[in-house]
């Protein structure tokens, strides 16, 4: 069993393999399987910068490609290059993308190193997200 502390420190691992020359602004994500794996991403920019991917999505696509449909949790840390993680919420666009494989009550964990962990549901961060028909 991933206990929550370790789905961070594996997000805080992820993190350090950012690739971000432009922001340097590393984020870090570490996504729980239904049946208990992790599968990990960072962000990885681009010099076209619209073709950047942030960490939480590319955790997701790792894991759909790997054959997982069924999610738990994220948990998900970021900050500047060389300092201390910290809250990093997801973007828009990736709580859209969590909530094409996640139900509402996919668990989002966000850490910051020395403090309490936030911890919200899928449902909290995309409230009325959009369906093709009531599920
Ligand atoms: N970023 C993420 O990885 N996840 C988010 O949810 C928001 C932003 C990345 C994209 C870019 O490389 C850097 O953070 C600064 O925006």
């Amino acid at each position: 069993m991933v206990t929550r502390e370790e789905l961070i420190q594996k997000a805080a691992g992820a993190r350090q393999r950012a690739y971000c020359p432009y922001s340097h602004y590393q984020v870090g994500a570490a996504l729980l399987t239904d049946d208990g794996q992790v599968y990990t991403g960072c962000n990885i920019e681009n010099v076209s910068y619209s073709a950047t991917v942030c960490a939480e999505r590319t955790a997701i696509f790792a894991a759909v490609a790997a054959g997982h449909r069924h999610f738990q949790a994220m948990a998900v840390v970021g900050g500047p290059e060389g300092q201390k993680y910290d809250y990093a919420p997801p973007c828009g666009v990736c709580r859209q993308v969590m909530s094409e494989f996640c139900g509402k009550d996919f668990r989002i964990l966000l850490a910051a190193e020395g403090k309490e962990t936030r911890e919200y549901t899928l449902e909290e961060l995309l409230p009325q997200a959009f369906v093709l028909a009531e599920r």
